[in-house]
């Protein structure tokens, strides 16, 4: 099973995972945990150049480009050998951050930034997603006030952007409802941690 997590930023994913993810793994279910863009040598080299804040140059198509490139060099070593194996694979993030970011929010087009991501990905599609859905004002003050995380390229952008890629990935969970699940990230921490691993049960078990 191919498990996405997707969201705005400071939607408070992250520790919701931790948290479903120590439960599932107590349960005895197999788990790989690993995140875009990254997640082997390549893949990081990649994320590097895309998130480098001197990197203010970069071309838009580049960038969906490199998102690209990232997550097939991911898929090859990574995912879908896991996959092979009957693991779980749960990813921070996928090709929905690349529809609602560079699609939408950069304004390349869902549909074409779809076309060069069938190209990476060879059309594989995650079993479900999870859409931490949270409003963008709320999400950003949640990073201003955690000092801990590094702010990256695209935390720079203003706060329509962010509105274009929340507006985004709501679009995405209609055009793709039997893979998607919203969880209302504007919930308590303890909230959003106990939903997320109720719908990673549910889809597992079913
Ligand atoms: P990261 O530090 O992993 O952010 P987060 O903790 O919010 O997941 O940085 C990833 C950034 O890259 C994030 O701002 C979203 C963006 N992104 C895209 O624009 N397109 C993509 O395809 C992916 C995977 C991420």
């Amino acid at each position: 099973m191919f498990i996405t997590l997707e969201g705005p930023e400071g939607s408070g994913k992250t520790t919701a995972v931790n948290y479903a993810v120590n439960k599932l793994e107590e349960m005895g279910y197999q788990i790989v945990r690993t995140r875009e863009p990254g997640g082997t040598p390549i893949a990081e080299q990649i994320r590097n150049v895309i998130l480098d804040k001197a990197n203010t140059a970069m071309d838009k198509r580049t960038e969906a480009l490199l998102y690209a490139a990232s997550r097939r060099q991911h898929l090859v070593e990574k995912v879908w050998p896991a996959l092979k194996e009957g693991k779980i694979v749960i990813c921070d993030r996928y090709l929905d951050s690349s529809l609602a970011y560079q699609g939408g929010a950069r304004g390349l087009g869902v549909d074409n930034v779809l076309n060069i991501n069938m190209f990476a990905t060879e059309g594989t599609f995650p079993d479900l997603t999870l859409l931490f859905d949270i409003e963008p004002e709320i999400g950003l003050a949640r990073i201003a006030a955690n000092a801990n995380r590094e702010v990256n390229r695209l935390d720079l952008e203003k706060l329509e952007f962010h509105k274009t890629v929340r507006n985004t990935f709501l679009e995405l969970a209609k055009r793709y409802p039997e893979r998607f699940v919203i969880i209302d990230a504007s919930k308590s921490q303890e909230e959003v941690a106990k939903a997320t691993l109720d719908v990673m049960l549910s889809r597992i078990c079913k």
